[in-house]
Parts: C-alpha cells; structure tokens; sequence
C-alpha cells in the first residue's frame, strides 16, 4: 500500500471535494442478505458500532471462507514477494558514508538535485510521509478478522505475508527520507514533524476489521502508489535527476508486485464468493478510498494559510499530473477488468445493485473531476513549510 500507498487528489485524496451521491447506508459484505445465491448463510446481522466506526462486519460464514484461503495464500501469494537477498537496498542508491570519496559524492548529489522545483518536492514529500506512516498500515492489516497476525511472529501465510510486506514497504520510505536528507532542498524538520503527526492520527480506511473490504482497499491503494511513484520517477527524470527517477521507479516496481499480490486475494474471494465480494466491492467505492495519509499535519500549514495540508498536498500532485482523480478512475477500471465485473454472474439484490454501481462510477467520478476542475481557483498557492514556507502553485493559471 503506499504504503499502503498514498493518495491523492480531488476526489481521490479528501472525498470532500467530489462526494458522490449515494443512497442510504452503505452495504456491507457480511449484511447484504441472509442467504445467498450460492447458498452461503450469512449469521452475523448486526454490526458492532464504535465512536460511529463499525466493526467486525464480516459473518462467521466468510470468516472460514477467508481462514480456508491459508495454502493459496502460502502458495500463489506469497510467493510475489522477493527473497531479502534479491531486493534492493536503501543504500544502494546512496553514496557510501564508509568512503574516503563519500563528501565529493554528497556533493554531487547535491548539484544534481537542484534541479528539482519546489512543486516536485512538495509532492516527494507528502509521498515520503506516506510512506513514512507504515506503522499504521500493519496495524490496518492486523485488525483483519482471520487474517491478522495474532502473536507478531505467527507462522501463517497470513502473519508472513503481512510482516514481510511490511518490510518490503520500509525500505519505501527510509531512501526517499536518507535521499531528501542529503539533498538540503527540504526543510526536514518540518516533514519530521508530519511524520509524527500522522502516525500518531492513524487513519479509518473504513474496512470494519472485514478481510474482503481490506483486500480491496489495499488492492487499489498499492496500484495508486504505483502510479504515483512512476510519475515521481518520469518527473525527476525530465527534471535532470536520474538517481532520483531510479530510487522512483523501484519504488514503484515493488508496489506493482504489491498490488499484484492483494488482487490475487481478491481474484479468490471472487472467485469463491462473488456475490459477497462484490458487495464489498460496491462498498468500498462508496464509501471512497480514504487515502492513509489524510490526516497529515505539520503544526503550522493550517495556522498559516487557513488551508488543509493534505487537501493542498494533493492540489499540486493533481496539478502536477503525479495523481490525480482521472488516475482515481482509471485504477477502478482496471479492478472492474481485473475482477471481470461486468460478466459476473451474481444473485438479484444488494449484489447487483453494487455491481450497476461499480460499472458506472468510473465515468461518473470523471465527469465529477471535470466539473470540479473547471470550479477551481485558477492561480492559488500556499505556502508549504516542507520548502521552507515556499508558496507553490496549486492550481494551474
Ligand atoms: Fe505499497
Ligand atoms: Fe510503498
């Protein structure tokens, strides 16, 4: 995930500025019927609500099935992920601080990172942040019902997949923050003090300790920050940094394989239950896919431009053209081909009212970015303490 990815733009980061409209209360996997079409009971019908977050959603019947899926997890999934020795290291990018040549090295760094401007930084750094934040994401997976890692070093597929990920993902943030360090083109205080910020906010991506709603959301937050990280790396690269595109592209090399891996689980559950997962499908995109960094604060941004920091942060990643709502889109397309949504055969009811849903946001969500385009404030910045108070365009003129 972007960590379990990041985020973004318009619609796609805040689902404020687009909100869709959506009747009555959100369906959810484990309550859609009683009795499905493929004859599976559905015992659990009343949510557990908490400070207005609902929990364990998922029913006793989808639990097992979930549980059931521990060999392919073991044998098709986890396999993705690649073998410590085989993945790049943060410092193989880096000069090396044990060479007697390490300072001139530094130095070209240095000279070759100035030719980043200050609305690539800004975006780096709300990706670095991200990133950064991947305690919460663990966490996220490990409220999973029946998927979750119940000791921290449990043998299951499940407990391996998650902290291997894990570890595959903190190698993310740990060069983007070693790499900025270097540079001395971003205040890092300030990043640092975000950082702090958002992990200790955490984030309600809204799956309901529901393993189908999670492996959606993580399904699409990972093909996200692919995106997002092979547009930092085609942007550093026609900015005149080649390291910088290449750290970008592993980076994103590795949240393809990610994505891969949560939409294997979800080909699965599909699979195996088609009427349950399209219902947690529908869900998901109703409820919008919060994006985990959403809560970003840098104590000052607010104070100082009566602006939201993320909403600004992804202003510019829009504008930019590193994520924005018609990438939103494009990635529900290509879940909706992935999961062969539109032949799916699925029982009358919630699931095929979900699977109306699902087929004709992606074109509705454009529309919507269109409008909210042409309503923006042409030509307004904000400051960003990340380049030391810098204003940076956030809207094109
Ligand atoms: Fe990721
Ligand atoms: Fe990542």
């Amino acid at each position: 995930m972007h960590g379990i990815g990041r985020s973004v733009s318009g619609i796609a980061s805040q689902g404020s500025a687009l909100r869709l409209p959506s009747k009555g209360r959100p369906c959810v996997a484990s309550r859609s019927a009683l009795v499905t079409p493929s004859g599976m009971p559905l015992t659990k019908t009343s949510p557990i609500i908490m400070d207005g977050q609902v929990l364990h959603s998922i029913s006793e019947e989808r639990l097992e099935l979930c549980r059931g899926l521990h060999d392919y997890m073991r044998d098709e999934v986890n396999p993705i992920l690649k073998p410590v020795e085989k993945c790049w290291q943060p410092t193989d990018f880096l000069p090396a601080s044990e060479d007697p040549d390490f300072l001139d090295k530094v130095h070209d760094l240095r000279q070759r990172s100035t030719c980043l401007p200050d609305d690539y930084l800004v975006v780096f750094a709300g990706d670095m942040i991200t990133e950064e934040a991947l305690p919460t994401y663990m966490t996220m997976l490990n409220t999973l019902d029946g998927v979750r890692d119940e000791t921290g070093a449990a043998k299951t597929a499940w407990g391996i997949w998650t902290r291997a990920w894990t570890a595959e993902e903190n190698r993310h943030g740990d060069i983007m923050n070693k790499y900025m360090y270097l540079t001395g083109r971003m205040n890092m205080r300030a990043v640092e003090v975000t950082i702090q910020n958002l992990i200790g906010s955490g984030m309600d991506p809204k799956t309901e300790n529901n393993p189908y709603l999670g492996f959606i959301y993580t399904s699409f937050q990972e093909r996200a920050t692919k995106i997002s990280h092979g547009n930092t790396a085609r942007h550093a690269l026609e900015h005149g940094d080649d390291i910088l595109a290449k750290i970008c592209g592993s980076i994103a090399s590795d949240e393809a394989r990610h994505e891969q891996a949560y939409q294997k689980i979800v080909d699965k559950l599909f699979e195996l239950d088609p009427d349950g997962s399209m219902v947690a499908f529908g869900d998901m995109m109703k409820k919008q896919i919060v994006m985990p960094a959403h809560l970003m604060d840098d104590n000052v941004h607010k104070a100082n431009t009566g602006r939201n920091l993320f909403a600004d942060f992804s202003a510019v990643a829009e504008r930019t053209g590193t994520y924005t709502a018609f990438d939103y889109a494009d990635i529900m397309d290509h879940l909706i081909k992935r999961w062969h949504i539109a032949d799916l055969s699925v029982g009358a009811g919630d699931a095929a009212a979900s699977q109306e849903y699902v087929l004709k946001l992606p074109n509705r969500i454009r529309k919507l970015a269109e409008r909210a385009n042409a309503r923006k404030d042409k030509g307004k910045k904000s400051n960003f303490s990340w380049v030391f108070g810098r204003e940076v365009l956030l809207n094109t003129v």
